[in-house]
């Protein structure tokens, strides 16, 4: 059996790549997220044995929890984990300050730190194995409301590089997914599928769970999802007063999306 562990799997990516990987044959699949009820109904309905954890990967004890469960449920072996789980806040930073960095900091990077610490080992003892990290276009291109957001994406893309390049002598594949606008739970994107303009930039869960596919099993490094965002990410080191104009003009309203934490905690955390 091949053990793969997806966080942020009750919904959106997480859930659609959990359903993607249930399909390769031998997967035993370890669902990870804070609502027990969706990850209990995605456990049970998936053609391959399922276990799931109910956890706030931000709380202290997360990635002992974790752990403990692996060693209790699957031997301790872990061939895959996909970091997925993650949320974004806007507001500029004059609204929302220091408290809206840290607490971007707080679940899309040093989460995602912390449990690899705690799993790392089991990945290497059951090489060869593979991570990937789930980043962001928005961690190469920095949009206006979006900086707290964008700054936990840098920075998990700079430490996933380098880890990519420690790890492969250990067995350890580390793979990243950027991808642009998707239309999930988190993430609606309303205001772009709303406008002809903009809809046909937003995919859905499904590409993504392809491309995480791609960098985990598939042994790939890198991917944008779609493919196409992979030009912003280059002109913003090839043309960067371009990118600033565009991005600091009026057109650059266009790209403004709200999310559902935005809905339910408002963009100032205080
Ligand atoms: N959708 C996009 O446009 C887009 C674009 C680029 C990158 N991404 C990245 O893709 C990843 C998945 O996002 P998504 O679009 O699928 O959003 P989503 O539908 O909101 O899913 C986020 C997942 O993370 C889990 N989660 C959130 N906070 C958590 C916490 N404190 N502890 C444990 N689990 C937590 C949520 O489950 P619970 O609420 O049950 O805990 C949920 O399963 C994120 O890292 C996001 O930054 C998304």
């Amino acid at each position: 059996m091949a053990v793969a562990l997806v966080t942020g799997a009750s919904t959106g990516i997480g859930k659609a790549t959990a359903i993607r990987l249930a399909r390769d044959p031998g997967t035993e699949l370890v669902l990870v997220a804070r609502r027990e009820e969706m990850l209990r109904e995605l456990a049970e309905s998936l053609p391959c044995p399922a276990t799931y954890l109910a956890v706030d990967l931000t709380a202290d004890d997360a990635p002992r929890r974790v752990r403990a469960h692996l060693e209790a449920e699957h031997g301790g072996a872990l061939h895959l984990l996909v970091n997925n789980a993650g949320a974004a806040w806007r507001g500029s930073f004059a609204e929302t300050g220091y408290a809206n960095v840290r607490r971007h900091m707080e679940l899309n990077f040093d989460a995602v730190v912390r449990l690899t610490e705690a799993l790392l080992p089991l990945l290497r003892a059951s090489a060869p194995s593979a991570m990937v990290n789930v980043a962001s276009t928005a961690g190469r291109v920095s949009r206006a409301r979006t900086g707290a957001y964008s700054a936990s994406k840098f920075a998990l893309i700079g430490w996933t590089d380098s880890l990519y390049a420690e790890e492969k002598a250990h067995g350890v594949h580390i793979g990243m997914v950027l991808p642009g606008f998707v239309r999930t739970e988190g993430f609606p994107a309303t205001e772009l599928r709303e406008k002809a303009l903009t809809r046909w930039i937003v995919s859905e869960p499904e590409t993504v769970a392809e491309a995480i596919h791609q960098c985990g099993p598939g042994g790939r490094a890198e991917r944008y999802v779609p493919r196409p965002y992979g030009v912003a990410a280059a002109l913003r080191i090839l043309a960067p007063s371009l990118v600033r104009r565009v991005l600091s003009g009026g057109a650059a309203s266009n790209l403004t999306t709200s999310t559902a934490a935005d809905r339910d905690q408002g963009p100032n955390p205080g």
